[in-house]
């Protein structure tokens, strides 16, 4: 049995990951892959229960819950139970991973925009997740307008703790993604997410097609 790939979708709110990652993976179903469909924060009992307390804080915490050291440490712990309880067995068993976010999001939103170094986040991972990297990273990429157009229709009751920060944190966050896709060409894809869902699911599968069995 060979081993599955790891696919990772990353890039900021409203880019249209989730819809990506669901086109992708019944297009790796049709070609008779075994595909396992995730997210982080979550994709595991334990680590859904840890997103709760990132996306939503701590009742009677003022909304203030986690300094920007405690909420890295709750992203990489989450992430080592996923790795842990899913992703690696999946991987074991021959089947292909597509994850909604992995690293690459700590190292964009805990890093770029919380301000912890990419060293840091790194030792993080290396404890947490004993440094399991995806074979590839889809950087989807969307205009701010078509960000905040996407938005205003999906999160119609508020957005959460870490979407709900301000324009500069957000800007910080895309400038680190697209610092990293500039850095390791190998890893990142960059995948225009302006167009409609299939025009995206085409450059999709064109970036993944090299790794097809
Ligand atoms: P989610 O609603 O899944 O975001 P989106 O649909 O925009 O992908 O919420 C995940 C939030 O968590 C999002 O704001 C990004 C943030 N995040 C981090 O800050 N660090 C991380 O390591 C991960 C995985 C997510």
């Amino acid at each position: 049995m060979t081993q599955g790939r790891f696919i990772a979708l990353e890039g900021g709110e409203g880019a249209g990951k989730s819809t990506q990652a669901r086109l992708l993976a019944e297009a790796l179903r049709q070609r008779g892959l075994e595909v396992v469909v995730t997210r982080e924060p979550g994709g595991t009992p334990g680590a859904e229960a840890i997103r709760g307390l990132l996306l939503h804080g701590v009742e009677g915490d003022d909304g203030i819950s986690w300094n920007p050291r405690a909420e890295a440490l709750l992203f990489a712990a989450a992430r080592s139970d996923h790795v842990h309880r899913l992703i690696r067995p999946a991987l074991a068993r021959g089947a292909w991973v597509v994850c909604d976010r992995y690293l690459d999001s700590s190292r964009a939103y805990q890093g770029g925009g919380g301000g912890l170094s990419d060293d840091e986040i790194g030792v993080l991972h290396r404890i947490g997740s004993e440094g399991l990297l995806p074979d590839l990273a889809l950087l989807v990429e969307v205009s701010p307008e078509v960000a905040m157009e996407r938005l205003a229709r999906r999160d119609t009751d508020g957005s959460d703790r870490i979407g709900g920060r301000d324009g500069a944190y957000h800007a910080r966050v895309a400038g680190a993604f697209s610092a990293f896709a500039a850095a390791e060409p190998a890893r990142f894809t960059r995948i225009d997410g302006n167009g409609d869902p299939q025009a995206t699911h085409a450059l999709v599968l064109a970036a993944v097609a090299p790794l097809l069995p």
